[in-house]
């Protein structure tokens, strides 16, 4: 204890710990499904038609997975957490909800636009939507917070998945259009925009494994979709850019820590190089000459023995996932090696319901980020996932991930986490 507290005494006095730079954009982020309630798009479809289903397996998947079932499981088995339903109202509620930010010292807000509400119909804008994200966005701005507007998290109007969505290149199209919708809307209230949420767990999710919607396991397909989505990022930067050549655009990229859990053994080694070009820097290779900063979402450092991954047994969080948060450090710095561009953190964080590691998981974040920092990284900015309990995409409603939480069953009622008064202490000592 007595060494915890010197440690804490040096660095509150040596300014050279204050590594971050004045301009660091300190975020929370959220999804357009994943809070805002009342979205009808090909997500909204599947939950109705699996949400029983889903709530079914959970004693069976979940269950193995989960360090906290016995506290989760009525919500787990419960058909009701597989429907996004009203979400968390952040639609109607935006502005509570920016207030937040402000308690919490955060200068800056990933958000999600709903492109089935924007065009709820094939070519037919709804005026009334496309307001509200105008008036949510001068409302950031108002208040001095940084609006850093996500164009596609994963949701497709139903209209556009009817037609094949991303597996057929001819519907890039639609997208074009949707994308100049946005620019001419939108284009010149921001200063950053990301075009695509981690594409990679998209494809792999919905496309190879099944799990999300369309539910396919067709490799062929994937890989389609997947270039497909090259693609519309490629289409859609050049299409801000003419709008407004001052935009900084990037992709949200879902980035994990692989290393090779025996280093001298050559065979883990092939492997980790093989899975960190495939997950890692395919996509963003793809794309590197049209991103302005590489957003990378930080969740997971995977040890391979063979092609199987081993992790460490502990520290899980409550949907079971292995914990290295110091991960972080080697993958900015690899990230870094590889592009040379700006980076933001756009995601991090973790499901926790009992707060009991989400201090500690901040705590190593900001230790890696100051070390990337010093070695040089331009590293612009940390977006914690998430600001809010939201929707965990085919998990539902149990995992808590939020800085604040919510309670749906109480007037969705908003409490700040004691871990996110602790980051907010931090950064305003860090911001001093
Ligand atoms: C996604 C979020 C998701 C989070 C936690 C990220 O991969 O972008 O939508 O909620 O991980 O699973």
């Amino acid at each position: 204890m007595a060494r915890l507290d010197t440690i804490t005494l040096m660095e509150s006095k040596n300014p050279k710990n204050k590594i971050f730079p004045k301009d660091f954009l300190w975020g929370g982020s959220t999804a357009s499904h994943q809070v805002e309630g009342g979205t009808y798009n090909q997500w909204t479809v599947w939950e109705l038609e699996n949400a029983a289903r889903l709530a079914k397996e959970a004693e069976n998947s979940t269950r193995y997975l989960s360090p906290v079932w016995d506290e989760i499981k009525d919500e787990a088995t419960n058909p009701e957490n597989y429907i996004s339903g009203k979400g968390v109202e952040h639609y109607e509620r935006y502005e509570e909800d920016f207030e937040l930010l402000l308690k919490l010292n955060l200068n800056a807000f990933r958000f999600g636009i709903e492109w089935s509400r924007i065009e709820p119909e094939e070519g037919k804008w709804d005026s009334h939507a496309i307001e509200h994200y105008r008036v949510y966005i001068l409302e950031l701005r108002r208040l001095g917070i940084k609006p850093v507007m996500n164009i596609w998290h994963w949701t497709l109007p139903v209209w556009f998945t009817d037609k094949g969505g991303f597996e057929h290149g001819r519907n890039l199209s639609h997208w074009r259009r949707f994308v100049e919708k946005v620019a001419h809307e939108y284009g010149d209230l921001l200063e950053y925009v990301i075009t695509l949420n981690e594409p990679n767990v998209y494809t792999t999710h919905s496309y190879l494994m099944g799990f999300w919607p369309p539910a396919q396991k067709k490799i062929f397909k994937a890989g389609m979709v997947y270039y497909n989505l090259v693609r519309a990022h490629r289409q859609a930067y050049g299409i801000l850019k003419d709008k407004n050549p001052d935009l900084q655009i990037g992709i949200a990229a879902q980035l994990a820590n692989i290393q090779a859990k025996r280093p001298r053994n050559i065979f883990d080694v092939i492997v980790t190089q093989i899975m960190r070009y495939a997950w890692n820097w395919w996509f963003l290779r793809r794309t590197r000459h049209h991103q302005d900063f590489i957003g990378l979402n930080y969740y997971f450092t995977d040890y391979y023995k063979l092609h199987k991954r081993e992790n460490p047994k502990v520290p899980l969080n409550d949907l079971g996932w292995y914990m290295e948060p110091e991960g972080l450090y080697p993958l900015l710095l690899r990230t870094w090696t590889h592009f040379k561009k700006p980076i933001f953190v756009s995601e991090n964080g973790l499901a926790d319901q009992g707060d009991d590691y989400r201090r500690w998981w901040i705590e190593e974040t900001i230790v890696a980020m100051q070390r990337a920092l010093s070695e040089g990284v331009e590293l612009k900015g940390y977006f914690h996932w998430s600001l809010l309990d939201n929707f965990e995409w085919a998990q539902g409603w149990w995992p808590k991930f939020g800085l604040v939480a919510v309670d749906r069953k109480n007037g969705m009622k908003r409490t700040i986490r004691p871990s996110a008064e602790w980051l907010a202490k931090k950064i305003k000592d860090l911001s001093e």
